[in-house]
């Protein structure tokens, strides 16, 4: 049987203590990040072939909200909700990657 999802969104909404010395997605406002990648989906009317998970950690704290797509493996770093839009149409629907949105560690690999 074929997955059923083309594509899965992964959205860091870890929560970490006040104070926390690697601070969190969660205070960078990453649940609505995730809602509004839902919310986009559903109006591009491709929510049955994309989904938007909550994820934990993904161990790039520092440049959170971080959000990465599978399966091409593409790392956005502080995703806004603004900033939607833009993955969806041109990355999710489009197939061009946002290059602006790129984590760092994207931009070493030379993706
Ligand atoms: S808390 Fe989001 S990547 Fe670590």
């Amino acid at each position: 049987m074929a997955p059923p999802f083309q594509r899965h969104i992964f959205v860091c909404t870890n929560r970490r203590p006040d104070g926390h010395p690697k601070g969190c997605c969660a205070t960078k406002g990453a649940e609505e990040v995730r809602a509004a990648f839902k919310a986009e989906l559903e109006k591009r009317g491709i929510k049955g072939q994309m989904r938007a998970n909550a994820a934990g950690c993904l161990d790039t704290c520092a440049f959170g909200v971080s959000v990465v797509v599978y399966p091409e493996g593409v790392w956005y770093g502080g995703v806004k909700v603004e900033d939607v839009p833009a993955i969806v149409e041109e990355h999710l629907i489009g197939g061009k990657p946002v290059e602006r949105l790129f984590m760092p560690l994207m931009k070493k690999a030379g993706s």
